[in-house]
Order: C-alpha cells, then sequence, then structure tokens
C-alpha cells in the first residue's frame, strides 16, 4: 500500500460520500418552516428534535445533495481512471439511486444527533463535540447497511479501511471549514 494509492483510494471514498457530506450545508440553504417533530416533545420534557430540524431542510437537503453528487460523479465519469459509475455503483440507476440515498443517510444522521442532544438537555444549536462532526457520516453508513452489494464493491479492502480512517480524522476540519463559510456568509447561525 503506497500514498498515492491510498491518498486515491481517500478522494474516492470522499466523492463517493460527497452527497452526504454537502447534505447539511445545503439544507441551512434550504430550511425552515414546519420542523420534523411538529413542535412535539419527547417524555423527558424537552423536544423531540427542535426546530432546527425542518421538513424543508430534510427534502431541499436530500435533492440538492443528490444532485450535486451525481453532478460531480458525472464529470468525473470517464475522465478519470480511479472513478467509473460503472465501478463503483455497478450501474446508472444505482449510482442516481445511491446519490439520493447518501444523502438523506447524512440528514438521518444529522437527526439522530439533534435527537441525542435534546436527551442531554443540549438547547437548539448548543455545540456536541463528536456528535455534530459525525453524525452524518454515521447516518450515511446506517443506510448504506441497506445497500450490502455497495458496501462489498466498495469499502471492503485493507486499503478503503485505511482510507476511511484517514477520512474520519479529516471531516472535523472539513465539517468546520465548511459552517465557518457557512457562518461568514450569514447562512448559519453558529460557526460549529
Ligand atoms: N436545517 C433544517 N433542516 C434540517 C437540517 C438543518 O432546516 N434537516 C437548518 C436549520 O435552519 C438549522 C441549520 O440548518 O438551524 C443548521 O443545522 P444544524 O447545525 O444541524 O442544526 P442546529 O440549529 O445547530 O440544531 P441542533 O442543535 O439540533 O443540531
Ligand atoms: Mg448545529
Amino acid at each position: 500500500m503506497n500514498l498515492t494509492t491510498l491518498l486515491t483510494e481517500t478522494v474516492r471514498i470522499f466523492i463517493i460520500l460527497l452527497p452526504a457530506y454537502v447534505a447539511n450545508p445545503l439544507a441551512v440553504l434550504f430550511g425552515g418552516g414546519t420542523p420534523v417533530d411538529f413542535k412535539r416533545y419527547w417524555k423527558d420534557g424537552r423536544r423531540i428534535l427542535g426546530d432546527g430540524k425542518t421538513w424543508r431542510g430534510l427534502f431541499g437537503g436530500t435533492l440538492s445533495g443528490g444532485v450535486v453528487g451525481i453532478v460531480v460523479v458525472f464529470l468525473l465519469d470517464g475522465r478519470t481512471s480511479f472513478f467509473t459509475v460503472r465501478e463503483i455503483y455497478g450501474g446508472w440507476d444505482y449510482f442516481i439511486f445511491i446519490s439520493f440515498w447518501l444523502a438523506f443517510g447524512g440528514l438521518m444522521g444529522d437527526m439522530l444527533g439533534s435527537f441525542i442532544k435534546r436527551r442531554l438537555g443540549l438547547k437548539r444549536g448548543e455545540k456536541a463535540p463528536g456528535l455534530d462532526q459525525w453524525d452524518f457520516i454515521i447516518g450515511a453508513f446506517l443506510l448504506l447497511l441497506f445497500i450490502p452489494s455497495f458496501i462489498i464493491r466498495n469499502f471492503l479492502s485493507i486499503t478503503s479501511a485505511v482510507a476511511l480512517l484517514i477520512l474520519l480524522l479529516l471531516t472535523p476540519s472539513i465539517h468546520r471549514a465548511v459552517n465557518i463559510v457557512g457562518y461568514r456568509l450569514g447562512l448559519k447561525k453558529e460557526p460549529w
């Protein structure tokens, strides 16, 4: 396993997971309106998810996250040796579906993160180190468990495992950088 192979593999996995990475920041753009929990409360007297998780964010983030992933992969397909739709997804139908599925998974993970935050008594927007940075990746992989063939095809080598680990270690920085940009642009209330 040499360094070039490892870096190429890290980039490959990042591109595969791109819909999950972009779905959250895009949900910030589309978000607002009716919250997913319809303002209901859990038995601990706190909100189930809170006002930061909205239907518009969920739908807008899933659709636009999927589209962003599709466009990027479409542009790479055939132009790079390491990234082709046929090898990675097995076909264009799978590719389209999995792109939206990953964006949806990212947002499901984000909602799971908010659910846990509310149970811990943290208010909307309060920091939860670890959860805020990795919840979307966890969500994406939980949903990928429903498509085992895709996992087998893409993540079952030592190189892939190490590359995934590298990506996970870089993810808090990626997450932070994106959120600082969102904060500076006035799209996000907190820079985390
Ligand atoms: N957002 C949304 N719907 C979603 C996810 C995000 O509308 N499904 C929007 C909300 O406006 C939210 C913003 O994106 O405030 C930032 O997202 P995030 O940081 O995940 O939510 P927080 O407001 O920080 O709430 P929480 O404490 O529950 O994470
Ligand atoms: Mg937040």
